[in-house]
């Protein structure tokens, strides 16, 4: 018998009750995924009864989906035995809503089972071993990852002084290329690149490699408060080779949800198309996808309280001494002056979770997700202990 919607609430309680704890249970997506791919990867440390989890390890947006997004989630239940071409609104319902949003056609839009399946199925397309990725370090490490399980070429490419993306060398690397990993603001640094300096790098990699594909991963941009900032979307739609991958992963609060998209010119992103897992975005995903594009004061809303929980972040680190870098994200990535995974196991033992090793700068540096206010404050209570410990085992040698 189908089951209603009510029927579905009577079952798990009320609305509230049966998300708020799902909610939170399901983070954690990010760190899950590194732990099943680093080398040396532990497993979740076992917390002493009655100390409470915060995870700020994956860049989450700690309050979930949108109100209209879950309404759309629950009434889904009763078709969850549809394929979602079989399904109302189906999937092509929210190709269409994408290209609605950004005047385009069907075409110019291809869905992922999160933006990952769109990263991974890049580097399968268009990198071989004779045609590298190029890349910075660290990014986001899909593509790397992906790259290096097919034995493709890879040119890893060290952030600059300031954590940024090293445009010069980057460019200096495209030659000979097949894809150009481009994450904008860049995953674990938290920094971003101006419109100018992005039309600039494109230009360039395409004139020094116009067979190279530009991805640009714009997974934070919700997040992003930085004027000279501007999404790529326009500039991919009107040059050949470049494309836009997005996410309702992040401002959206939909990570559990897997819904991700490439965006750029048809011939661009056909490859992706071509290479996606059949039916890989689920009836409850797109139902909330959807739901969210007709919500846009519920993304500008979480970018205002990001924003404002992220300068509390921001300025407690730097009165511990810490040096965070430039954030516009919904993380900081931060100078601790001390081995990340120091820092790490000591702030779980208070149940704080915080970000995995990023090398080149594992030795220095944590990210450190933002959650919501309250954790936050509860977070940095217990930095300080973690950090002020350090100064004391240190002789009172150490910076903190
Ligand atoms: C820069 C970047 N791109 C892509 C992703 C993948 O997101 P998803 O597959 O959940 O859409 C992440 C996840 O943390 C990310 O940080």
């Amino acid at each position: 018998m189908p089951l209603s919607r009510r029927g579905f609430l009577r079952i798990v309680g009320s609305r509230e009750e049966a998300f708020s704890g799902a909610l939170i249970a399901a983070r954690g997506l990010e760190a899950y995924y590194a732990e099943q791919q680093a080398p040396g990867a532990r497993s979740r440390p076992v917390l002493p009864p009655g100390v409470e989890e915060i995870r700020i390890n994956s860049n989450e947006n700690p309050l979930g989906p949108g109100r209209l997004a879950l309404d759309a989630i629950l009434g889904k239940f009763p078709e969850a035995n549809r394929y979602p071409f079989n399904s109302s609104p189906a999937d092509t319902n929210l190709v269409d809503a994408i290209a609605a949003k950004y005047k385009v056609k069907p075409e110019n839009v291809v869905l992922g089972a999160g933006s990952q399946e769109i990263l991974k199925n890049a580097v399968r397309a268009f990198t071989s071993p004779e045609r590298h990725l190029v890349t910075a370090a660290p990014t986001f490490e899909n593509c790397t990852n992906t790259a290096k399980k097919l034995k493709h070429g890879l040119k890893e490419i060290k952030v600059d002084a300031n954590f940024r993306l090293d445009i010069q060398p980057m460019i200096d690397a495209s030659p000979g290329a097949g894809l150009v990993f481009f994450n904008n603001p860049n995953n674990p640094t938290a920094t971003v690149h101006g419109a100018k300096t992005v039309a600039d790098f494109v230009a360039k990699v395409r004139s020094l490699a116009p067979q190279a594909v530009i991805l640009i991963d714009e997974a934070y941009h919700d997040y992003v408060t930085d004027p000279s900032y501007e999404s790529a979307i326009p500039l991919a739609l009107a040059t050949p080779n470049v494309f836009v991958a997005r996410t309702f992963s992040k401002a959206y609060g939909m990570a559990g949800m897997r819904i991700g998209y490439a965006i750029g010119r048809a011939e661009t992103i056909k490859p992706l198309a071509t290479l996606k897992m059949p039916y890989n975005v689920s009836v409850f995903g797109v139902a909330a996808a959807i739901a969210s594009l007709d919500d846009p004061q519920h993304i500008a809303d979480e970018r205002e309280r990001n924003t404002k929980v992220r300068d509390f972040t921001v300025q407690a680190l730097t009165s511990l001494g810490c040096k965070p870098t430039e954030s516009q994200g919904n993380f900081v990535f931060v100078d601790i002056a001390r081995p990340a995974k120091e820092f790490r196991e000591a702030c779980a033992k208070s149940g704080v979770m915080v970000g995995r090793d990023f090398p080149p700068f594992e030795k220095t540096h944590a990210r450190i997700s933002i959650g919501t206010m309250e954790e936050m404050q509860k977070a940095v209570d217990v930095f300080r202990n973690v950090l002020r410990a350090a100064t004391t085992t240190a002789g009172g040698k150490g910076r903190f």
